[in-house]
């Protein structure tokens, strides 16, 4: 990929400049029109300590570096940019090799022993999962994934919303309403939707009977304390809630390394709580124990409650110890929406207080809301929330009647509606620079032909059938150099991909190398529609390289959009 091209110039630069290899590694950049080469140096650097002009560097440079360099074609120097040409031959190798060497890892980096926990989707148990927490799993699991790509150990883990006082209400409602007497509720048939009616149904009962809440809170007692019989319950309702949740990650092509929810650190709280005192950062306010902030930067953290309950809060700046201490993460990352970002702010400062040098490497990835355009009649049906799996299946259908249209005949119809339907949501939000709201709008998330996740996986479609059509095995190497602007756009566009994942992971925005994957798309259309590829009337040499460069499209994009948790058919 480019590094290689960039590994192979530094050197050279060095030679003729004095500037360290690695720095001159740093700097060189893609320009951004094909006409400009494939790497370019910028010489402002050298400016001050020449006491020269760049576009005189340049030129100088140029004049030094002229015909010195192997497999470089062409050096030009623009402005103050020394820009480099390669071989149209030499970088369809490198292309084509790098792609058949790992094409399940391509563009990866080496591993860099660095450990990283992410927390992502974290669903609150026994409430179905909102919009919120499809972007919280969706984009968590992209984060991951580059984070893969990038030479980390990456630890996913789902945080569940395992604890807490509904869990009392729930307990309660069971044991009035259901528990061996009226047995109303579907808990047998649709444990899910049963747990989750009980839910909605002693919310509405505590409108008109308040003493409800308070038996709630006194049955959340007997929880914290151990009753066995709540603990049982609890138990229950966490494994019905998540049998439903891996039911839907699966769905999303979603997986976690490890689950551990916020009960995980019920024990482990007074602990922090101590150190927090120790180094004289925790202060009473109105019977609550809080760490303020210097010049009221932010509200105070309250980490115990008058009642001497503990918080999220508190919860987190736990975790988040554990997580470095005893799971050895240098990195911390949470992908959570932004109405959490006070939070977050709050937990890492507490950390920092604390004296915690790797507080700087938490981060939190935050990620606007939804708003839909239509959701029919599914916005008022179960209130105001809207659900992941209403949302889900709306898109399964919709892509469901397309192919239909388009494709009556096609087989496995049911899997490929739910990849292209379930690809379609996926994509959508991650083509989407995270932090905005997404004005989700259905036409453009299923358009085949414009930017979407159907269209990336169409691309990928029509490659597979060029090589089905062809049907014999062809060669890694490519036989004729491409000189068409169109494959010489294209190639140089794919050796960017390892660039890409760095620059979506540094960024934490998987919406780089989804708009990365639309542009290769872009740039594949473009060569498939003005060049002949299977045409008896053109040398058979050229139909193999540019075959090979089919195959190299579709092995690129297919593993790209894997990184994005987005699978691809076969026929569509
Ligand atoms: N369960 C929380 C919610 O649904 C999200 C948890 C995010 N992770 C964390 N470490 N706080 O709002």
């Amino acid at each position: 990929m480019v590094e290689f091209l960039k590994n192979l110039l530094s050197p050279k630069i060095a030679e003729v400049t004095g500037i360290e290899k690695g720095i001159i590694y740093d700097l060189l950049e893609s320009p951004k029109t094909i006409e400009h080469g494939h790497l370019a140096f910028p010489v402002f650097t050298l400016a001050k300590s020449l006491k020269k002009a760049p576009p005189l560097i340049a030129q100088e440079l140029q004049k030094k570096l002229e015909n010195k360099i192997q497999n470089v074609t062409d050096i030009k120097a623009m402005g103050g940019y020394l820009n480099f040409t390669f071989q149209d031959q030499f970088l369809q190798e490198i292309l084509s090799n790098k792609i058949s060497e790992s094409p399940q890892k391509l563009g990866f980096q080496k591993p860099n022993h660095q450990k990283v926990v992410i927390d992502y989707s974290s669903p609150n148990v026994a409430k179905p999962m909102s919009i919120g927490h499809l972007r919280a799993t969706v984009i968590g699991q992209a984060v991951r994934n580059l984070a893969e790509s990038q030479g980390y150990e990456v630890t996913g883990l789902n945080y569940l919303g395992d604890w807490g006082v509904q869990f009392g209400k729930l307990a309660y409602a069971y044991l009035e309403w259901e528990g061996g007497k009226a047995n109303q509720y579907p808990f047998k048939e649709k444990p899910f939707e049963a747990l989750f009616q009980l839910y909605v149904d002693f919310h509405k009962a505590c409108e008109e009977d308040p003493e409800l809440e308070k038996k709630g809170s006194l049955t959340f007692r007997r929880l914290e304390e151990g009753d066995p019989e709540i603990t049982k319950l609890w138990k229950i309702f966490l494994e019905i809630s998540l049998n439903e949740y891996n039911r839907i990650y699966q769905q999303l092509n979603v997986k976690f390394d490890l689950i551990q929810g916020e009960s995980f650190y019920n024990d482990k709280m007074e602990q922090t709580i101590e150190l927090i005192k120790k180094k004289s950062l925790l202060e009473e306010s109105d019977g609550a124990q809080v760490v303020f902030f210097k010049d009221d930067e932010m509200p105070p953290c309250i980490l115990k409650k008058s009642d001497g309950a503990t918080l999220y809060a508190t919860r987190d700046v736990t975790s988040a110890i554990y997580r470095h201490d005893k799971m050895g993460a240098q990195h911390l990352i949470y992908v959570v929406g932004v109405d959490q970002n006070l939070h977050f702010r709050q937990v890492f400062k507490v950390l920092e207080l604390m004296g915690y040098e790797w507080a700087k490497n938490c981060h939190h990835i935050a990620f606007g809301m939804y708003r839909f355009k239509d959701m029919g009649k599914m916005s008022t049906r179960r209130g105001k929330v809207i659900f992941m799996d209403d949302v889900l299946n709306k898109s399964i259908e919709l892509a469901k009647s397309i192919i239909e249209q388009k494709n009556p005949d096609l087989e496995n119809k049911e899997k490929v509606a739910e990849q292209v339907g379930v690809g379609a949501i996926i994509f959508n939000d991650l083509s989407q620079d995270r932090i905005k709201d997404v004005d989700f709008d259905w036409d453009r998330a299923l358009d085949f032909e414009g930017d979407s996740g159907p269209y990336v996986q169409y691309s990928i479609v029509r490659c597979k059938s060029i090589l089905r059509k062809f049907g014999r095995e062809i060669p890694a190497k490519m036989e004729v150099p491409l000189t068409s602007p169109q494959e010489r756009h294209l190639v140089r566009l794919m050796l960017n991909y390892s660039e890409a994942l760095t620059i979506s992971y540094k960024n934490f925005k998987p919406s780089f190398l989804a708009q990365y994957l639309l542009d290769v798309c872009r740039a594949f259309s473009s060569f498939y529609q003005s060049q002949k590829i299977l045409d008896p009337a053109i040398d058979e040499k050229l139909t193999l390289s540019r075959l090979r460069l089919v195959q190299c499209v579709e092995s690129l994009l297919t593993q790209g959009l894997g990184i994005l948790g987005v699978q691809s058919p076969e026929k569509m």
